[in-house]
């Protein structure tokens, strides 16, 4: 982590604190209203997939998935088949998975170790760049460039031990103004080096319902009392960075912070909270095992009312068998907590607002992280690709 990532992080402990000792909390100026159909329409989830999820850079690895030379991960995205390699060269790139004979996805889902990747259709094979490397029975074939016919290389940056990359390869917009600076910040995990524990994929409610409980800490006392938001305040601390926010709370712990010095204060302290990326990630620290976070990868479904959440298990360090055993325990609580209490509720809450219940939801004054993603939303719907770099420049939507 950098100097300035660290002071950045020290400044926001100091205000938290500060909250914690005067026990004040930030309200939005009003209460902030959504429209219920934008969590049902079709046509406004179609929007969000051509408008979001098909022009924003998509976190779709953690390093730790593809460490070596020759790991790939191959995977639906929004419909999308994309191949993701790591190369000899130590470089990771990213491909629509559609071979150039006759588009087929090269790689079946999942992920491995390759040096060639060969379609399963006709047998034409493809290096780690994506280069066609061979064509089979090629004289009955016929005469082709084979250089103008290898995969098609999807725009990539691999920062903080993450892996982004958009789903449209003649994207313009520029990945830095939109990440705001937040990669800088989420280098505070140190995840480049950290390991891959284990995987799973839970189906939840419209992508947005699922990630309003990601910003959501008004829940926590209630939909979780029984298995660990009982004693957990209710109030939420946001920090944003374009569209991507963390959210903390002023907890009265922070206090013992004011006998240590500045200097001591801990990474875990310092990432405390749940670290949101716009517009489909999260992640939240945890202890099981050892340091760990479980990085949650929401994909909008099929239809309107449902998502798709892989829950990625990362750990600081490799687990011994005790070790492993805890991971497993608190990895496995955390699938209950998200799947019969968070996307549960959810799952309910769409019924009710598909049925018609209620003509909008609302976000309360201390839900400003709801207020803020939602205007993004909006906001990134309505504006054309060639002005989305400035949008992300402007900072605020
Ligand atoms: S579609 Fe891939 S070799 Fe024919």
């Amino acid at each position: 982590m950098d100097n300035a990532a660290r002071e950045q992080l020290i400044e926001m402990a100091r205000h938290n604190i500060g909250h914690a000792q005067n026990g004040t909390i930030e309200h939005e100026a009003d209460v902030f209203r959504v429209p219920a159909a934008n969590y049902f329409d079709e046509q406004r989830f179609k929007l969000e997939i051509d408008k979001i999820f098909k022009r924003l850079p998509l976190v779709l690895a953690a390093t730790a998935e593809l460490r070596e030379p020759g790991d790939y991960k191959a995977m639906d995205v929004v419909g999308m088949p994309v191949l993701l390699t790591r190369g000899s060269d130590g470089e990771v790139r990213a491909f629509i998975n559609s071979c150039s004979h006759r588009g087929a996805p090269v790689v079946t889902s999942g992920s491995g170790k390759a040096k060639r990747f060969v379609c399963g259709y006709h047998a034409w094979t493809f290096d780690q760049k994506g280069k066609l490397v061979a064509i089979a029975s090629k004289d009955d074939f016929g005469s082709i460039d084979m250089s103008a016919h290898g995969l098609v290389p999807l725009p990539i940056t691999e920062r903080s031990g993450l892996i982004w990359v958009i789903l449209d390869p003649d994207s313009k917009l520029d990945m830095d103004a939109f990440l705001s600076g937040y990669d800088k910040l989420l280098g505070a995990f140190g995840l480049e080096n950290w390991h891959l524990f284990e995987a799973r994929t839970l189906k939840g409610p419209n992508w947005k319902i699922a990630y309003d409980g990601y910003l959501d800490l008004y829940q926590l006392p209630v939909l979780h009392r029984e298995t660990f938001g009982e004693q957990m305040s209710n109030q939420a601390l946001y920090y944003a960075w374009g569209p991507h926010q963390r959210v903390t709370s002023p907890s009265k712990q922070l206090l013992d912070l004011l006998d240590i010095p500045e200097e001591k204060w801990s990474r875990d302290i310092l990432s405390a909270g749940v670290w949101t990326i716009f517009p489909h990630i999260s992640i939240a620290s945890f202890r099981g095992g050892g340091r760990s976070i479980m990085l949650s990868q929401l994909f909008p479904g099929e239809t309107p009312g449902e998502s798709y959440t892989t829950q990625i298990y990362l750990m600081e360090k490799e687990p011994d068998e005790a070790q492993r055993h805890d991971a497993y325990k608190q990895f496995k609580l955390l699938e209950y907590v998200v799947q019969e209490e968070d996307y549960a509720t959810g799952l309910r809450q769409q019924r009710a607002l598909e049925a018609g219940a209620r003509k909008e939801v609302l976000f309360g004054r201390n839900e400003g992280g709801g207020h803020r993603f939602h205007r993004w939303v909006e906001r990134i719907i309505a504006t054309p690709d060639d002005e989305l770099t400035a949008l992300f420049q402007a900072g605020t939507p």
